[in-house]
């Protein structure tokens, strides 16, 4: 019995160790604790209080698998219903589909009875305001000043960690050995409107199989989207290799050959069937945390720092 976890997942970890220890399943935990990161108004990349695009609105993705049934359900540029991992599950276990994107997502998030509501904090929005580096954004409605933005913006956003590698990630192992994997996010800070990123992407931002493992990403969603990290992770495990092996090849696809890996920020929490854990990143000085059986409290461990494109 585990669970791992980002950083910022710490505060889920409680509600989620106590499920698993009266004998919850992987998939209640690892939803369970999702939803504690999404109610945290100071948490700026998960949920409610999340920073909103460019425009001014919050747009949340966010994706549950189960590594038993290998069901899967995801939500992208979800807006006004803070559960976008409970919107994930109810698309999992009511739909035929994996992912609802924007009004649809909203639509069905209605649907299933959940109440609608404002998710943009005046915290968050003074900062939207202030834009980055003290650069006030110039919004308006024209295409070509949005897209001016964006330019402007991305620059600043792929230097800075903190706005770009926000996103909670959590993977359990249950009592019976079955895995679950959860990541929510309100995705890159001033994104263009609309723009999902590779957390609700099934493969890219998290994946799970009981006969496996799973893995989970934060960071810069585009590099995970094209080179379905997550899926990766998962089949080097089959292929024989060793958590961090399959961790390490993953990551080296990251990026193309000509590529600089200093603009490339990604970070990884993995796990194996056996209950192994690892975290990876791209930069230094980041931490995971984990509660694993026998243990009274979660532990706060480094993750091993890796240079996307190296074997
Ligand atoms: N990894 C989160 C995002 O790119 O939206």
């Amino acid at each position: 019995m585990i669970i791992i976890a980002s950083t910022n997942g710490a505060i889920g970890i409680p509600q989620a160790w106590e499920i698993l220890e009266q004998g919850g399943t992987a998939l209640d935990a690892v939803e369970a604790a999702t939803r504690i990161v999404e109610d945290n108004p100071d948490d700026h990349t998960v949920g409610y209080g999340g920073y909103p695009n460019l425009v001014g609105d919050v747009e949340l993705d966010a994706s549950i698998m189960d590594g038993t049934t290998l069901q899967a359900g995801a939500v992208g540029a979800l807006r006004g219903y803070r559960y976008a991992i409970t919107v994930a599950r109810r698309v999992m276990e009511e739909l035929p589909h994996v992912m609802l994107a924007g009004e649809g997502a909203a639509r069905f998030a209605a649907e299933m009875g959940m109440q609608s509501e404002h998710l943009l904090t005046e915290q968050a929005a003074q900062v939207w305001r202030a834009g980055i580096d003290g650069q006030q954004p110039t919004i308006s409605a024209s295409q070509t000043a949005l897209l001016d933005e964006l330019r402007r913006h991305t620059a600043n956003l792929t230097s800075d960690p903190e706005r770009v590698s926000g996103t909670v990630n959590f993977i359990a192992q249950d009592r019976t050995g079955h895995i679950a994997s959860a990541v929510s996010t309100s995705g890159w800070a001033w994104k263009y409107p609309g723009r999902v990123g590779d957390s609700p992407v099934i493969g890219a931002g998290n994946y799970a199989d009981d006969r496996y493992g799973a893995a989970a990403c934060t960071g810069w969603g585009e590099l995970a989207i094209r080179a379905g990290t997550t899926r990766c992770v998962v089949l080097y495990l089959k292929l024989g290799y060793t958590l961090e092996e399959a961790c390490h090849a993953a990551f080296a696809d990251l990026i193309a050959p000509h590529e600089d890996p200093g603009t490339a920020i990604m970070s990884m929490v993995a796990l194996d069937r056996h209950g192994n854990h690892c975290a990876v990143s791209t930069s230094s000085g980041r931490t995971y945390v984990y509660q694993a059986a026998g243990m009274t409290n979660l532990e706060e461990l480094p993750r091993l720092v890796i240079t996307p494109g190296q074997k």
